[in-house]
């Protein structure tokens, strides 16, 4: 069952000058509590900087952080980092500690009883799918880079953080394994509720994760809005290529047959035989796809459940959504 643990997190106008350089310049978003916030943008534009001051790794020289409306500042830097989940690049496991310790490594801070710690390990390892059995006596070495991201992501869960912070966490994996990561982090985030800012500089995985995107541009922000949005509707030339230039086909990606305007004037008998039957579920993208190659100008779609018949895509609806912001 989903719950509400994760946290506000709020940037109210945050700036951090170094002597010669401005790495973030008065960024001001709210990240709702249990969404997934997606900070994407050039190297260099402050993305880095901006977690590291959530968990005040990094101090801002000025401006506010509000977890739940607390002003971080106002707490313990080591308290406020035992509450927040940290994902680097280069994952940071301990090489000297087993798998099972290093995911036990806040839980033993925060001085909770061995076996609640034990079960918390174990049942984290086989939620990011390391079964315990195989790795939890192992040390780092002896996994894959992949393997090793996943203990990585399992520590920074390991005491039900509010807010995780994770930099480029699925940076150096293969895609296959990428896309593994990322099903499970999905899984993950939506079972716990926990609130994630994510950096990275992949915008595919953006808007496969993101439930708000914020795009950096020199220290600042320039555009805040839902995947969907910000494909439909780049706020500037700088975000439209950021986005890429098959931002339409992305966007389709993320809308389905059963979301789409259907004409429920055709009856099922009607429908042209060759045409696939499309769940509701159905990207409009993969609809495109199935449409395009068996030739078809139109598809029936069902209910995803009970099969019921809901109406017909059309090959001109599709394109109108695709022409609609270009
Ligand atoms: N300690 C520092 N002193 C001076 N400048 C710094 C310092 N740390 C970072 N910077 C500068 O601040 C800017 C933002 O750095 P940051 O690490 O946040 O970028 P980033 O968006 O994470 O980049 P990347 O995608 O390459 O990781 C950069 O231009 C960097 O050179
Ligand atoms: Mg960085």
């Amino acid at each position: 069952m989903p719950n509400a643990r994760g946290a506000t997190v709020e940037f109210r106008d945050v700036t951090k000058q170094y002597a010669d350089q401005v790495a973030v310049d008065g960024l001001s978003f709210t990240v709702p509590a249990g969404k997934i916030c997606i900070l994407v943008g050039p190297s260099g534009s402050g993305k880095t900087t901006s977690l590291k001051m959530v968990n005040r790794l990094i101090e801002p020289t000025s401006g506010a952080i509000l977890i739940d409306g607390t002003d971080v500042l106002q707490e313990d830097p080591v308290q406020l980092r035992r509450r927040i989940g940290y994902v680097i690049q280069q994952v940071g496991l301990f090489p000297h500690q087993t798998i099972e310790e290093n995911v036990g490594t806040v839980p033993r801070l925060l001085g909770w009883p061995k076996d609640r710690i034990r079960s918390r390990s174990i049942e984290l390892l086989a939620l990011v799918g390391l079964d315990p059995k195989r790795y939890a006596a192992r040390y780092p070495a002896q996994l894959s880079g992949g393997e090793r991201q996943r203990a990585g992501v399992a520590r920074a869960l390991a005491a039900d953080p509010p807010v995780m912070l994770m930099d480029e966490p699925f940076g150096a994996v293969d895609p296959i394994v990428r896309d593994r990561l990322q099903a499970e982090l999905l899984r993950i985030q939506r079972d716990q509720g926990t609130t994630v800012l994510f950096v990275t500089h992949d915008i595919d995985e953006a808007i496969r994760l993101g439930d708000r995107i914020a795009i950096m541009k020199d220290g600042k922000l320039v555009q805040y809005a839902p995947p969907g949005e910000l494909l439909a509707h780049p706020a500037n030339e700088f975000v439209a290529q950021f986005v890429g230039s098959d931002r339409g086909l992305k966007r389709l990606g993320l809308l389905t047959a059963g979301g789409a305007d259907l004409d429920s004037g055709i009856e099922r008998a009607g429908v042209d035989p060759r045409a696939p039957e499309l769940k509701a579920s159905t990207t409009l993208r993969d609809a495109l796809a199935l449409m395009l190659e068996r030739g078809v100008q139109q598809a029936p779609v069902v209910d995803d459940n009970d099969g019921r018949y809901l109406g017909v895509l059309t090959l001109a609806k599709i394109s109108k959504m695709l022409g609609s912001q270009a």
